[in-house]
């Protein structure tokens, strides 16, 4: 078969890593790809947002599978889009995608199914917002409704912080059409932990549950990133925290976009919080995390292939999905300054001696191809994954191949897996 994925970044590398291993994969593409990406599949120059370019290339080089990963494209339609190519597609289609795509949907959801989640009110009038602050004890977590790169959630501390979050989303529109709307939310506490599922609508199976680690700098200081790096599984994810979110979490949220005539079908993920008061929803994702693929699929023992096209079938519960004993680390290598502002078209040096074991697998998430040499491309660089038979053996691992490469200004934590 040949195979497209939409993406550019570490979590699409990793994808790619898995589907090459299927018996069933001839030929593999990627649009646009990275440099580390152009290593095991054809670079395509569309953008990952671009839904016409990408169905006529589809179309035109007959695709006969497209996998969907980042949340724009899915938000956009590009899965429908696909589909009413012929085209067979991996991803929710836009009306499911809304999941992730509007916080206001996904509480409204939440709170119409009963699924635990933290007390909300939304505004789409910032003076109705503003009077609301006054009455609210603090910390409050601010929310724009929309897509917003990861940084559309503010937790404000006071009353100040608070009326500046409103003002910066709904007034001075930082986020854009994102910012139209916004929730206003209980600040809640406890361990948070990352369960992405395999769902087709019908029958739901979650995979190996992960952490990420948000901020930039050791300690959880400093800005929140898109992942600075991530473990599998979390010690926080215990057999009956899994069995609880079964039932009042997972299925419900299944049946609730059944109910609400919005079907599933692809990877959701669930951004959990493990409250004194038991698991609740912080976010939905529509999507694989990003570096969550990164240590997740590393673990799965299964054709990946198989399991999209079981999705897509509606066959779900015909596949045992298995999983590797042990666990995995992904530490990502940042540019200097991100998620701020930083440089790019710096020679990274020493992957070929980083990735000598099998156990090691870097995989790219801004870089570029420069005759035989790979530059920095973006503000994540690569996300380096170990695989071992426990959490610290796998951080240790990391860390040494992490050890042998370097880049100008290369920033990275030194405690991913210590949560
Ligand atoms: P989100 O994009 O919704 O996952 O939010 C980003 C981060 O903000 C989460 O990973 C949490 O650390 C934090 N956060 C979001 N909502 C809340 C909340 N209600 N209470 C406390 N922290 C939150
Ligand atoms: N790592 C969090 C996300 O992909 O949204």
């Amino acid at each position: 078969m040949k195979v497209l994925v939409v993406g550019a970044g570490g979590r699409e590398h990793a994808i790619l890593w898995k589907l090459k291993q299927s018996p069933k994969v001839k030929e593999l593409y990627c649009a646009p790809g990275n440099g580390g990406i152009s290593e095991i599949a054809n670079l395509v120059p569309v953008e990952a947002t671009d839904v016409e370019g990408i169905t006529s290339f589809a179309k035109d080089n007959n695709m006969d599978f497209v996998v969907v990963a980042p949340d724009d494209p899915l938000a956009a339609g590009m899965v429908d889009a696909l589909l009413d190519a012929g085209i067979r597609a991996f991803g929710p289609n836009k009306s499911a995608a809304v999941i992730e795509a509007s916080k206001v949907f996904a509480k409204d959801l939440m709170k119409k199914y009963n699924i635990p989640t933290a007390q909300y009110e939304v505004f789409d009038d910032s003076l109705k917002a503003r009077e609301y602050i006054r009455t609210v004890s603090f910390p409050v977590v601010v929310k724009a409704d929309g897509l917003a790169l990861g940084k559309g959630v503010i937790i404000c501390n006071n009353e100040k912080e608070a009326l500046d979050a409103i003002s910066s989303i709904m007034e001075e529109n930082k986020f854009g059409q994102a910012g139209k709307r916004i929730v206003i939310e209980e600040y809640i506490t406890g361990p948070e932990v990352s369960v992405l599922a395999f769902t087709d609508g019908k029958t739901i199976v979650p995979m190996v549950s992960s952490q990420d680690h948000k901020r930039a700098f050791d300690g959880d200081r400093g800005l929140n990133t898109g992942g600075m790096g991530t473990l599998a599984p979390s010690k926080y994810y215990t057999e009956a925290i899994h069995k609880q979110c079964m039932e009042t979490i997972y299925i419900p949220t299944i049946n609730a976009m059944n109910s609400e005539g919005r079907p599933f079908k692809g990877v959701l993920f669930f951004g959990l919080m493990l409250t004194e008061d038991g698991p609740k929803v912080l976010e939905y994702n529509a999507r694989f995390g990003d570096p969550e693929a990164q240590v997740v699929l590393p673990l799965l023992e299964n054709d990946l292939l198989e399991i999209f096209e079981a999705i897509i079938d509606e066959k779900l519960d015909t596949i045992d999905i298995k999983w590797k004993q042990g666990a995995a680390v992904c530490v990502v290598l940042a540019s200097g300054g991100y998620p701020e502002k930083y440089e790019k078209g710096y020679e990274i040096k020493g992957l070929d001696k980083a990735a000598n074991s099998p156990d090691i697998l870097i995989f790219h998430a801004g870089t570029k191809k420069a005759g035989d040499k790979y530059l920095t491309n973006g503000g994540r660089v690569l996300g380096v994954t170990a695989i071992a038979e426990n959490l610290d053996s796998a951080r240790q691992k990391a860390y040494e191949a992490v050890s042998l490469i370097s880049f100008k200004d290369m920033h990275y934590r030194k405690d991913i897996g210590i949560k």
